[in-house]
């Protein structure tokens, strides 16, 4: 869809990839750009740079998917919507009632508002825990869902129900399967931060990065700016009706992952290793990134050396905001 002059809506806007989003969006000549948010995960600091530009607005009736009558208001005159909003893996692990409330009927509301206000196309935020662990690899989009938790089964239904909506009422969309995901502004308190962010609370802290398990396990590790380039492409793009990896199509081990956080820091402790955590669902996950770059034209560029320095330098730059978040959950 061509952008220019259009109204976009991101749903979830101000969570980490929503936010990367917005700013890339704004490099474009779009009119438009409102941001529908609940702030469960999201903050307002990620749209701070964002919300410099005019063109930018959270839309301040409401912000909630489970609020249909305040979505459709704030899709009212959309032309394109990303939908970023959801429950992350390790909250559908211990809230899958909840996880079906925010990412089934929440997505259902969100395709629903869609139709009745006529938005052009919707860009859906799928996940690679769609495909579980990889029976070959590197996982094309036609591998098997092999997903065995209820973060991926969320997913699956998501982007099942956007084709059966595809194909009853002509709703155009893309979804985009990220594999495992990381950047500036990733949640750093809480009960439910990613592993990078973990080793590096703990260099932080004068310790040598834990990994869970032996360090075999293997990533394909992608920049969030990386993830927004694929979010453009995806709503600029023609095609309809088809999901796609986001990834680099390159393997990292928690081993080599430890070991380039450790290089970058100048940190000279040891990687301690723990038996591995009932929690961690997937073994092992790279994505090919072959139709994404055919169909959508995105190919990830940052590699993870350099996406892993900007992430370093970001939490340099909020270190305040960093350690006042810690204490307030009691993380310090
Ligand atoms: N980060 C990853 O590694 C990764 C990997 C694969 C898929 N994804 C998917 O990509 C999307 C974006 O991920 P992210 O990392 O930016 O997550 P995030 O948690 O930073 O952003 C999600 C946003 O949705 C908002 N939200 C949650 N519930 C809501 C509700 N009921 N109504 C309105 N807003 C609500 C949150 O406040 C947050 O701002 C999600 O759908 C996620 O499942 C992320």
């Amino acid at each position: 869809m061509e952008i220019k002059g259009k109204k976009l809506v991101l749903i979830g806007g101000a969570g980490l990839i929503g936010s990367h989003t917005a700013d890339l969006l704004l490099k474009e000549d779009v009119r438009e750009i409102l941001i529908y948010d609940n702030f469960v995960r999201g903050r307002i600091e990620n749209l701070e740079n964002a919300l410099k530009d005019p063109r930018v607005r959270i839309f301040d009736i409401g912000g909630d998917i489970m609020q249909t009558d305040i979505l459709e208001a704030a899709l009212e005159g959309a032309d394109g919507v990303f939908h970023f909003a959801a429950l992350w893996l390790l909250q559908c692990h211990d809230f899958p009632r909840s996880a079906f409330d925010v990412n089934i009927r929440g997505t259902f509301n969100v395709m629903e508002a869609c139709v009745k206000k006529g938005v052009k196309r919707l860009v859906y935020s799928s996940s690679a825990s769609v495909y579980g662990d990889a029976v070959r690899e590197p996982m094309d989009e036609d591998h098997p869902f092999n997903n065995k938790n209820f973060y991926g089964a969320t997913k699956i239904a998501g982007e099942v129900m956007l084709r059966a909506f595809h194909h009853r009422y002509g709703l155009n969309y893309v979804g985009l399967r990220y594999m495992n995901v990381y950047g500036p502004r990733q949640d750093y308190h809480g009960a439910y931060i990613a592993v990078i962010m973990k080793m590096l609370d703990a260099i932080d802290k004068g310790e040598g990065p834990t990994i869970l398990g032996d360090g075999s396990e293997a990533f394909d590790f992608v920049a969030v700016e990386d993830c927004a380039k694929a979010n453009v492409c995806a709503m600029k793009a023609e095609v309809t009706d088809r999901c796609y990896n986001v990834g680099t199509g390159k393997r990292t081990s928690l081993k080599e992952l430890a070991e380039m956080l450790l290089e970058i820091t100048g940190c000279q402790k040891p990687i301690n290793y723990a038996p591995r955590s009932q929690a961690t669902l997937v073994r092992n996950r790279i994505g090919c990134p072959k139709l994404a770059k055919q169909d959508l034209g995105f190919e990830a560029t940052i590699d993870l050396r350099e996406g892993l320095k900007r992430l370093i330098e970001w939490r340099k730059s909020h270190k305040a905001e960093v350690e006042a978040r810690r204490r307030a959950v009691g993380l310090v």
